[in-house]
């Protein structure tokens, strides 16, 4: 089995290769894949640096230079970078893609995100590799090989949504950020991050499925008993768009001046959900005090008490009773 992963592996690094040279040394990979990562504002060195790609627009291209160079047929239907169709005819997974291949904390390629180049609302803007022997997606954070020393150097870890919100952070010279792509925040992935430091930051996309994302993953980096802050971005920009949108310099300005711990991300959130109704506005206050009691360290859970007491102007002793409830039915 140990003979067969590394197999695995070995295919997945042809692939990673195979569709390196095709974005930089064919004329379809620079005219079609490499105009669009400039268009979009990314530096040469960020795009080697995480090693994308570009994936030919034609049936089986990777699989057969892949069989060409040797590799069994096996072990790449094995990542799912090659399909056998009904008929027995085999094609590439990924066709007329920009690829992000996606490495384990120690360097490996183990899968890719494929991005569309098409506008067409009918293609999915996202393939990505299926689980496999070698990948296992809830296991895995985006970036983390090439962010895990700056996010133990800098005692914080930037959570982004997607592989672009990656690259761009990291051209902004922010280089401590991972991204949960392709699948929904794990408990395994904050494990992971846990690992190399205990502050967590979330850089989720402004936009309404973005915020949702953003208050569920701070109550499961809180039951992690790691401590969570919160950067929004305005008018629905993602982290990869409002870099371009300001500039590097402005960005990493905006990070540092916008992070918020989670009480005044949740109570800003809430508030303006509720708007003036009274009866909404008392929601907010048990709905705050919810994400409190998952903090296991109780003298934190007492200075989030008393912080949220100033900020909503309510007696610490009502929001210590309502935890007390909470803290009561949980057990
Ligand atoms: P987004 O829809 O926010 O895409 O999804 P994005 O990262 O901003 O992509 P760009 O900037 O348009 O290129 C966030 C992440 O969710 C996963 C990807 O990992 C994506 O980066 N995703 C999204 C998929 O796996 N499949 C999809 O079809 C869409
Ligand atoms: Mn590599
Ligand atoms: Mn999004
Ligand atoms: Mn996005
Ligand atoms: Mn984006």
């Amino acid at each position: 089995a140990q003979n067969a992963k590394e197999s695995l592996y070995i295919v997945s690094q042809f692939a990673a290769s195979f569709f390196v040279k095709q974005l930089w040394e064919t004329d379809e990979g620079k005219g079609i894949g490499l105009s669009y990562f400039k268009e979009r504002g990314f530096r040469e060195d960020i795009l080697k640096k995480f090693e994308v790609g570009y994936s030919p627009d034609v049936w089986d291209a990777m699989t057969q230079n892949a069989i060409n160079s040797g590799h069994k047929l096996e072990f790449l239907e094995q990542t799912g970078l090659s399909i056998k169709n009904d008929n027995g005819k085999i094609y590439d997974r990924f066709r007329g893609r920009v690829m992000f291949p996606i490495h384990n904390f120690t360097g490996r390629v183990i899968g890719f995100g494929g991005r569309t180049l098409k506008t067409d609302k009918n293609v999915p803007k996202y393939v990505n590799s299926p689980e496999s022997e070698i990948y296992h997606k809830s296991n895995v954070l985006y970036g983390l090989f090439h962010a895990k020393k700056a996010i133990r150097d800098l005692d914080n870890c930037y959570l982004a949504e997607g592989y672009a919100d990656v690259l761009s952070v990291h051209q902004a010279g922010i280089e401590n950020v991972v991204a949960s792509s392709g699948t929904s925040l794990t408990v395994e992935q904050i494990k992971l991050i846990g690992r190399f430091t205990q502050n967590v930051t979330i850089l989720f996309d402004g936009d309404a499925a973005g915020i949702k994302a953003s208050l569920r993953g701070l109550d499961m980096i809180l039951e992690e008993g790691l401590n969570v802050k919160i950067v929004s971005f305005p008018d629905g920009h993602d982290p990869d768009s409002y870099m371009h949108h300001v500039g590097a310099g402005a960005f990493k300005t905006y990070i540092e001046e916008n992070r918020k711990d989670f009480i005044l991300y949740k109570a800003n959130v809430l508030l303006k959900e509720a708007g003036t109704d009274p009866i909404k506005r008392a929601g907010i206050i048990r709905d705050i005090v919810e994400s409190i009691a998952k903090i296991p360290d109780q003298i934190k859970a007492s200075v989030f008490i008393r912080e949220c007491s100033s900020l909503l102007e309510i007696e610490e002793r009502v929001l210590l009773s309502e935890l007390n409830k909470i803290r009561s039915a949980k057990s």
